[in-house]
């Protein structure tokens, strides 16, 4: 099948219209579809996500913050990280590596094509192009981090300093990824503050999972489109894994979260992470926590790059809910199910939405 060389080499060829390959059908159309949900809307509508502060979480007011921190999950499924402590530098760098990937030439990016979905390293467009009806407005780069040693040499050479930068970058936003998950378990009362020994072990088996999950790195380039309201950088979409943190673009907005019946604009926040939870971590808090619908919105004028760190568990872990939120008043809503079969699932069916949790019990 003939491959798709993806929208920026499109795009540096010089086009006026989207081609009908990203065109989509009527009824998915961005501004269409936000009419169609009988709320009020207007299309320069944003949302100011609940902001944590991740210092304030660190220190003597923790506990409130934690109350935010299951509040933001419950009612938003997302929510903005301030103060996390990652230095603007290491933000920066990564910004800027990932923005040179993009801008080296084709015959440099398309190296790094495959359709093996479990390639250390894929650059492509859409989110499969062999199995995508229209594609989305978007490529990537996509790295996989853990363990860091094995996948390091597989990932681009160039631009000469990808490696480094994306290896501390992919480290930092491990380290915070892990400490928000100890808050996050903490809010949702599954992590014991003096544990017994018998929890101690179970606390520690899932530290360790947790530890040991996976972790990718995907730089996103959407360019600017002559027609932006034919199609989407991202159709409506979860994330499968615990936690995705995402870096925006602080000039380019795009951003669109599902919240009270409606698509609301993320305004982005400078020196913040976008966060949202997963399908997995809906699952482990039975039901709680919400792994929210979201998309991207393409604009007229301005190349947009955003980097989601997507973390979850490892390919042999079982994804089901806490033990320590189940007992008869609250049975489990979820079926158990093994993370491979769950990929598999997600790569099958695609990214439609929330399929795979509507698959619930
Ligand atoms: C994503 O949904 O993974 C990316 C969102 C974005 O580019 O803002
Ligand atoms: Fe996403």
């Amino acid at each position: 099948s003939k491959y798709h060389r993806g929208v920026r080499h499109l795009c540096e060829g010089g086009i006026e219209r989207v081609p009908r390959k990203y065109v989509f059908p009527v009824s998915e159309r961005p501004s269409l579809d936000t009419e169609r949900s009988n709320v009020c809307y207007s299309s320069n509508q944003t949302l100011k996500l609940p902001v944590i502060d991740f210092a304030h979480l660190q220190g003597s007011n923790r506990p409130q913050v934690l109350k935010c921190l299951a509040n933001a999950c419950e009612e938003y499924g997302f929510f903005q990280l301030v103060n996390h402590g990652i230095p603007s530098e290491v933000i920066e760098e990564m910004g800027s590596v990932g923005r040179r990937f993009f801008e080296l030439p084709y015959e440099e990016r398309c190296k790094y094509m495959t359709p093996d979905m479990r390639s250390p390293v894929r650059y492509g467009t859409s989110f499969n192009q062999n199995r995508d009806q229209f594609f989305c407005w978007r490529d990537f780069l996509k790295l996989s981090c853990h363990p860091l040693p094995q996948h390091l040499p597989s990932w681009p050479s160039n631009p000469t300093d990808l490696r480094e930068v994306a290896a501390n970058y992919s480290m930092k936003t491990k380290l915070l990824y892990l400490k928000l998950m100890e808050a996050i378990l903490e809010s949702l009362g599954v992590k014991e503050t003096a544990p017994t020994s018998r929890e101690d072990h179970e606390s520690d088996r899932m530290a360790r999972d947790l530890e040991n999950g996976s972790q990718i790195v995907v730089v996103n380039c959407y360019p600017a489109c002559p027609e932006p309201d034919l199609t989407l950088g991202m159709p409506p979409h979860s994330d499968y894994g615990m936690l995705t943190l995402l870096l925006q673009d602080e000039s380019v907005q795009g951003l669109q979260v599902h919240h009270g019946g409606r698509w609301v604009t993320v305004e982005p926040l400078p020196n913040s992470f976008v966060v949202n939870v997963g399908d997995h971590l809906e699952i482990f808090s039975n039901g709680r926590f919400k792994s929210v619908l979201h998309r991207v919105l393409v604009n007229p004028s301005s190349t947009r790059i955003s980097i989601a760190s997507l973390h979850s568990l490892s390919f042999d872990s079982t994804v089901r809910p806490s033990p320590k939120l189940i007992d008869e008043a609250n049975p489990s809503h979820y079926k158990d199910t093994d993370f491979a079969s769950f990929l598999h699932y997600i790569s099958s069916v695609g990214h439609k939405g929330k399929n795979f949790l509507d698959s619930r019990k």
